[in-house]
C-alpha cells in the first residue's frame, strides 16, 4: 500500500489534493500518478535484469489507457496483449509490433489473422491454434503456454496454472507441440507459462520454474531446438491490506533466473506483471452522497460502484480507503462504503473505521490502477468515469467521461417498433 502525503488534512495525490482535482474533474474519477508508474516498471525491470538480461511484458489488461502505454513504451516495456484490441491499443501507443506478445485463449481464426496480420508475435495455447496459425503464416515468431500444474492466485477465479484450467498446452504433450511447430515450417523461440495473479511469495513462481527448465531440457535433448527466451508470466502480488507484506522482488529474481540460467542455455527471461506495475499507481476517488445509520450499520453511500470498480464485489478483494478531505483525523465510526449499483454486493468497502463520514466528502480508494477501469461496465446505464494523469503537480485529462449518448449510440430499434 502506498503512502500519500498530506497538507491540512488534505490528502495530495503526485504533489496535488485529491479535493482539487475532484473540484475540476468531478467524480467518480481515477487518478494515476505518473511518477510511480515509472518507478514500479523499474523496479521490476532491474530486479531481474541484474541478474540476467530481461524483458517486462507488461500486461496491459491491468490497465490500456493509451497514456500510460506511452509513459510504459517510454520506458523501454514491453507488452502481454491477450486480444486484437489490446494490440491495436499498444500498436497506437507507439509500440513495435516486435515489443508485443500475443498469448490469447480460445482465439478465433478471425483474431489469429488479424494478429499475423500485424506481425505480433504469437504465444499458442493449444494444438488447434497451431494447426489453424501454421495455415494463415508459419514464418510468424511463436512460442508456447504450458499448462505447468502450478496455480496460485488471490482468489479462485484467477488461478490460471492448475492442470484444471481451461489455459495452456498440457505439461505431458508440450514437447509434442515443439515438434510438430518444427514439422510445420516454424521456428519457435520460446516458452511461457502463467500460474496466476496476485501471488504474494516467491515459492510457486520458482516452483513453475523449475518445470519450465525441465521441459527446456527435454526440448534440447529430444529434438535438438534451444529457445531463446523463457516467460514465467506474470502475478506479482501488492500488499493491499495495510498488513500485507510486498512481494521481495529480490528474492523472487533470485529464485527463477538461478534455476534458468544453471538449467537452459536460454538467452533472456520474460516477466509479464501487470498488477506490479500499475496497481498502486492510481486511486479512485468518489464523492460521499448519502450517509445513512441502520440497525446494524452506517453506510457510506458514494457515486462509484461495482461499475467502477468491481473486485471488491467480484472477488470480495480488499482495497483501503480513507476520506481524503478528513486525512489526519483518528476513526470515530465504522462504515460500509457502498455504491448506486442495484444489488446487495455493491460495496467497494466493508467494516472500515473512518473519520465521521458526511455529504460531500472525498473517498479515496487506494491501489484501483490494475483491474479497476479496465474491469468497469455500463452496468445499470452508468457511464465510464474520468481518468487523469498526475505529473509534479500537473494534472491531465487521459480519458472523457463516457456520456449518456453514448451508451446509446450503438443501439437501434427496428423501425417497425416506432409505430
Ligand atoms: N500474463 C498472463 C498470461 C495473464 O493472464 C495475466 C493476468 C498476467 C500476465 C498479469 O497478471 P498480474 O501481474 O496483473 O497479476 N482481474 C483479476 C486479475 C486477473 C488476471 C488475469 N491474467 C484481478 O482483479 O485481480
Amino acid at each position: 500500500m502506498r503512502k500519500f502525503e498530506s497538507v491540512d488534512g488534505q490528502m495530495l495525490i503526485g504533489g496535488v489534493r485529491a479535493t482539487e482535482i475532484v473540484k475540476k474533474y468531478g467524480t467518480p474519477v481515477y487518478v494515476t500518478d505518473e511518477d510511480a508508474v515509472r518507478s514500479n516498471y523499474r523496479a521490476v525491470f532491474n530486479a531481474f535484469d541484474k541478474r540476467m538480461p530481461a524483458r517486462i511484458n507488461y500486461a496491459c489488461k491491468a490497465n490500456t489507457n493509451l497514456a500510460i502505454l506511452r509513459i510504459l513504451e517510454q520506458e523501454g516495456s514491453c507488452i502481454d496483449a491477450v486480444s486484437i484490441g489490446e494490440v491495436e491499443a499498444c500498436l497506437r501507443a507507439g509500440f513495435t509490433p516486435d515489443r508485443i506478445m500475443y498469448t490469447g485463449v480460445n482465439v478465433s481464426t478471425a483474431e489469429l489473422k488479424a494478429v499475423a496480420a500485424r506481425r505480433v508475435p504469437i504465444n499458442i495455447d493449444s494444438f488447434s491454434e497451431l494447426e489453424r496459425l501454421a495455415m494463415i503464416d508459419p514464418s510468424l515468431p511463436i512460442s508456447f503456454r504450458v499448462n505447468p500444474e502450478v496455480g496460485a492466485g488471490h482468489h479462485e477465479k484467477v488461478v490460471t496454472g492448475a492442470r484444471s484450467t481451461k489455459f495452456g498446452i498440457p505439461k505431458d504433450r508440450i514437447v509434442e507441440a515443439y515438434a510438430e511447430a518444427v514439422q510445420l515450417g516454424f521456428r519457435p523461440s520460446g516458452l511461457h507459462c502463467h500460474i496466476g495473479a496476485g501471488v504474494q511469495v516467491a515459492d510457486p513462481f520458482v516452483k513453475a520454474t523449475e518445470v519450465l527448465v525441465s521441459i527446456m531440457q527435454s526440448i534440447e535433448k529430444e529434438l535438438g531446438l534451444r529457445l531463446d527466451f523463457v516467460d514465467i508470466g506474470g502475478g506479482i502480488g501488492i500488499p493491499y491490506h495495510p498488513e500485507d507484506h510486498a512481494m521481495d522482488l529480490d528474492a523472487l529474481a533470485e529464485g527463477v533466473t538461478s534455476l534458468i540460467k544453471n538449467g537452459t542455455s536460454a538467452k533472456r527471461i520474460v516477466v509479464e506483471p501487470g498488477r506490479y506495475i500499475i496497481a498502486d499507481s492510481t486511486v479512485l476517488l468518489t464523492t460521499v452522497v448519502d450517509v445513512k445509520e441502520t440497525p446494524d450499520k452506517n453506510f457510506a453511500g458514494v457515486d462509484a460502484g461495482m461499475n467502477t470498480l468491481v473486485r471488491p464485489a467480484f472477488y470480495g478483494s480488499f482495497h483501503h480507503v480513507a476520506v481524503a478531505n478528513k486525512f489526519d483525523r483518528p476513526a470515530e465510526a465504522t462504515y460500509d462504503v457502498v455504491g448506486p449499483i442495484c444489488e446487495s454486493g455493491d460495496h467497494l468497502a466493508k467494516e472500515r473505521a473512518l473519520p465521521r463520514v458526511e455529504e460531500g466528502d472525498v473517498i479515496c480508494v487506494y491501489d484501483a490502477g490494475a483491474y479497476g477501469f479496465s474491469m468497469a461496465s455500463n452496468y445499470n446505464m452508468r457511464p465510464f468515469p474520468r481518468e487523469v494523469l498526475v505529473h509534479k503537480g500537473t494534472v491531465n485529462l487521459i480519458r472523457e467521461r463516457e456520456t449518456i449518448e453514448d451508451l446509446m449510440r450503438n443501439q437501434r430499434i427496428p423501425s417497425r417498433l416506432m409505430l
